[in-house]
C-alpha cells in the first residue's frame, strides 16, 4: 500500500506588519476590543508590488530545501487560495514558472480558509493512487486585497502569508485521514460578491453567525475523525487549527480535552491568513521543534462556502 507522507514545509510572511493600534487610527475600534474579541494583536500585510504567487514562491522553496529533493521530481502543483494573481491562469501556473518546473499539472484549489484542508485531501489521493510521487501543495492568501478597511466588523481578522508543504509517497502514513464538507446554502454569510461596478470586491460577513456555526460544525468534524480512526481524543499530540479567531481554537481544544499549550497558536501574530493558516502553524511548530516525528496532528478548518474539512496525519 502507497501512502503520502508530508517530508518538507515552509513558510513566508510578508515584512509589513498592520497592528491593532495602527487599525485605531482607521476604524472605530480598540486594541482591547480586537485582542479580547478575537486573539488578534497584529497582522502582516503584502506590498503594493507584491503578489500571491510572489509569496507562494518564497513558501514553496523552503518547503522544497526542507524536503531535500529535486524540484523537477515535482509532478503535481496545487495552491489553494482565494486570492489569485489573476483570474486566470491559475496561482499554481504563475508558481510552477517562478519555480521553473516544466510540464506537471498545475491547478488552484478554492474552498476559502478550508484550502489548505482541501489540496491536502486532493494531494493525498493523486499519491494513494500512484497518479503522483511528489506534491507540491501551497496555502497561500492575499486577503488584504480583499478587504473593507472601512469596515470594522471584519478588516481586523484578516493578513496575508503563505505557506507550503511537500509530499511524497511513502511505505508508512503519512496522512492517515481527510475529511471535506461544504453546505452552499450558507455562501451569502461569507463571501466577496462581483460588484458590477468597477470599485474593489471585498469581504462581506455576518461574523457573528459564521462564528456560531463554524464552533459547532469544528466540534462534529473532530468526532468524525477520530471516529474513522479508531482514536480517542487522548491520542492527539497536537492540533494545529485553522487561524479564525482564538476563541474559536479555545472552544476546539477543549472539545478535544486539550490543554492550549497543545495548539499551535499563530492568530496573534498573522491574524487569519485563510488557506496559508494551517501551513504556517504547522511549518512554525515543526521549526520551534514542537512537533516531532511520529506525533499525531489533528488539522481543522472552516470557511467560506461554508465549507469545513480536517486532516489526522502522523508527522
Ligand atoms: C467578527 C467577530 C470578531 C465579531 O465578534 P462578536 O463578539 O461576534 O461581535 P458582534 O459582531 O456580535 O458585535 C458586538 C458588538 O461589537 C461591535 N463591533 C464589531 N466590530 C467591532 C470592532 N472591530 N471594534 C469595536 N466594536 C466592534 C458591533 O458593532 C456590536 O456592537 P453593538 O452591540 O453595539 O451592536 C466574531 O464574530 C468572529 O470572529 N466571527 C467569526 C469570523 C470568522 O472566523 N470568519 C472567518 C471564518 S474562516
Amino acid at each position: 500500500m502507497s501512502f503520502s507522507k508530508i517530508i518538507g514545509t515552509g513558510s513566508y510572511l510578508p515584512e509589513k506588519i498592520l497592528t491593532n493600534h495602527d487599525l485605531e487610527k482607521l476604524l472605530d475600534t480598540s486594541d482591547e476590543w480586537i485582542t479580547t474579541r478575537t486573539g488578534i494583536k497584529q497582522r502582516h500585510i503584502i506590498d503594493k508590488d507584491q503578489k500571491t504567487s510572489d509569496m507562494a514562491y518564497e513558501a514553496a522553496i523552503k518547503a522544497i530545501n526542507a524536503a531535500k529533493i529535486d524540484k523537477n521530481t515535482i509532478d503535481l502543483i496545487i495552491v489553494a487560495t482565494t486570492t489569485p494573481d489573476k483570474v486566470f491562469p491559475s496561482t499554481a501556473c504563475t508558481l510552477q514558472n517562478k519555480l521553473e518546473i516544466d510540464g506537471c499539472p498545475a491547478f488552484d484549489v478554492q474552498a476559502v480558509c478550508s484550502g489548505f484542508i482541501y489540496g491536502l485531501s486532493i494531494a493525498d489521493k493523486y499519491i494513494k493512487t500512484r497518479s503522483a510521487r511528489t506534491v507540491l501543495l501551497v496555502g497561500v492568501d492575499a486577503m488584504s486585497t480583499i478587504t473593507d478597511y472601512t469596515d470594522r466588523g471584519n478588516a481586523i481578522l484578516w493578513g496575508d502569508g503563505a505557506g507550503a508543504v511537500v509530499l511524497s509517497n511513502s511505505h508508512e502514513p503519512g496522512i492517515l485521514s481527510t475529511h471535506i464538507h461544504a453546505q452552499g446554502k450558507y455562501e451569502d454569510m461569507l463571501h466577496v460578491p462581483r460588484k458590477i461596478d468597477q470599485s474593489k470586491d471585498t469581504i462581506e460577513m455576518v461574523g457573528n453567525q459564521v462564528f456560531k456555526i463554524a464552533v459547532k460544525t469544528l466540534d462534529k468534524i473532530v468526532d468524525e475523525t477520530l471516529e474513522a480512526n479508531n482514536l480517542r481524543k487522548s491520542d492527539i499530540d497536537w492540533l494545529v487549527p485553522h487561524q479564525a479567531n482564538i476563541r474559536i481554537l479555545e472552544a476546539t481544544a477543549k472539545k478535544l480535552s486539550l490543554s492550549m499549550d497543545k495548539v499551535i497558536v499563530t492568530i496573534d501574530r498573522h491574524g487569519n491568513t485563510s488557506a496559508a493558516s494551517i501551513p504556517l502553524a504547522l511549518d512554525e511548530g515543526i521549526q520551534a521543534s514542537k512537533i516531532l516525528p511520529d506525533q499525531l496532528v489533528l488539522m481543522e478548518a472552516f470557511g467560506g462556502g461554508f465549507t469545513w474539512g480536517s486532516a489526522l496525519i502522523r508527522i
